[in-house]
């Protein structure tokens, strides 16, 4: 079986940069509840003519241009999102056209914020077997479209955003060491979107801290390594506390975890490779580190990967 990894990262984080104080307008709340509670200082609003998927496209435009790649190498573009244009055509079809990945497959998966990290482990199987080269995974969100702005439980925590990677074989060691995927529908209830989300905040904050950390450790496992062995943590964006959580359990000093949850908020499937872009252009990560990401979301579900970083 051939290596699956990483090349190839691009963003899209352009929009209104909307502050805590800005809610304390409208909503009984305060830039210091926020703050001590999230970690979140500010969030960005995509632009009201700017939809998931052409954040999605400009991501993806420039993941093509890291990985020097034109488009109609694609073989596959999978978009996770759970605020797509339409409920259908999908958003992974709309770039397809727009890109001109006139040989990729084109579909959509919801795996709300672990969605980035179904995406890349799903292209990853392709790859590994030989059947697909080149893989695009998209996570975009546009939550502003979702958010219910007379809900302090929810309106202050998530924003907009795009975040896109190309999936392809490297080599022997490189890429992907183990994965894990999983979900509790038994927690459906605590966060929805109806159209508008609601979720219960503490029930998730719950889940989510049990859940990130013993993620970590099954990855470590998995791949037959030790926690000592991560040379960097990619958190899901969703609350400082939790992600410091997944920190301590690896034992990891804070310059090694990525934290852009200050400035986007929750971007939610676009978390991840949003902070792979900040973190690989702040060369916090270097070619060879042991790189896990893990993530959480809606169904509830959960998923990870630890890595080999590099080609
Ligand atoms: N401003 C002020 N007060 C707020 C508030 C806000 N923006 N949002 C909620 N509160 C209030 C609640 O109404 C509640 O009040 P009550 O006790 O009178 O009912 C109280 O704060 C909740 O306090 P507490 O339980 O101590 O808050 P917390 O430390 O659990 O923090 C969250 C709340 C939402 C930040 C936290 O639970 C969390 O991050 N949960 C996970 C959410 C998440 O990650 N979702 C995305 C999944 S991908």
């Amino acid at each position: 079986m051939r290596q699956a990894g990483i090349y190839g990262l691009g963003s899209y984080t352009k929009g209104r940069q909307v502050s805590n104080k800005a809610f304390e307008e409208t909503l009984d709340t305060s830039d210091e509840w926020i703050r001590s509670r999230t970690g979140i200082e500010q969030r960005v609003f995509a632009d009201d003519e700017v939809n998931t998927s052409d954040m999605s496209y400009h991501a993806a435009k420039e993941a093509l241009a890291h990985a020097d790649m034109s488009a109609d190498e694609l073989d596959l573009i999978i978009v996770s999102s759970v605020t797509g244009d339409y409920k259908f055509p999908s958003v992974s079809s709309l770039i397809q056209e727009r890109l001109g990945a006139k040989n990729a497959a084109a579909m959509d998966i919801g795996a709300a914020c672990a969605g980035f990290v179904y995406g890349v482990v799903t292209a990853s199987q392709f790859i590994q077997t030989g059947t697909y080269d080149k893989v695009l995974v998209v996570g975009a969100e546009k939550l502003s479209k979702i958010l219910d702005f007379n809900d302090r439980n929810t309106a202050v925590l998530f924003g907009d955003g795009a975040g896109a990677a190309i999936v392809g074989p490297v080599s022997a060691n490189r890429g992907i060491q183990s994965f894990e995927l999983g979900a509790n529908g038994a927690g459906a209830e605590h966060i929805k979107a109806d159209p508008l989300i609601q979720m219960n905040g503490r029930e998730v904050f719950k889940f989510a801290v049990r859940q990130m950390g013993d993620t970590c450790m099954n990855l470590v496992e998995k791949a037959n390594l030790t926690k000592d062995d991560v040379d960097f943590l990619v958190p899901h964006q969703a609350n400082i506390r939790i992600m410091e959580a997944a920190r301590e359990r690896l034992q990891l000093p804070k310059e090694k975890m990525a934290a852009t949850v200050h400035k986007y908020g929750n971007t939610s499937a676009a978390s991840i490779p949003i902070a792979l872009v900040e973190e690989l252009k702040n060369g916090k990560i270097k070619d060879g580190d042991l790189v896990v990401m893990v993530g959480f979301g809606a169904g509830l579900v959960w998923g990870g990967i630890a890595l080999y970083w590099g080609r």
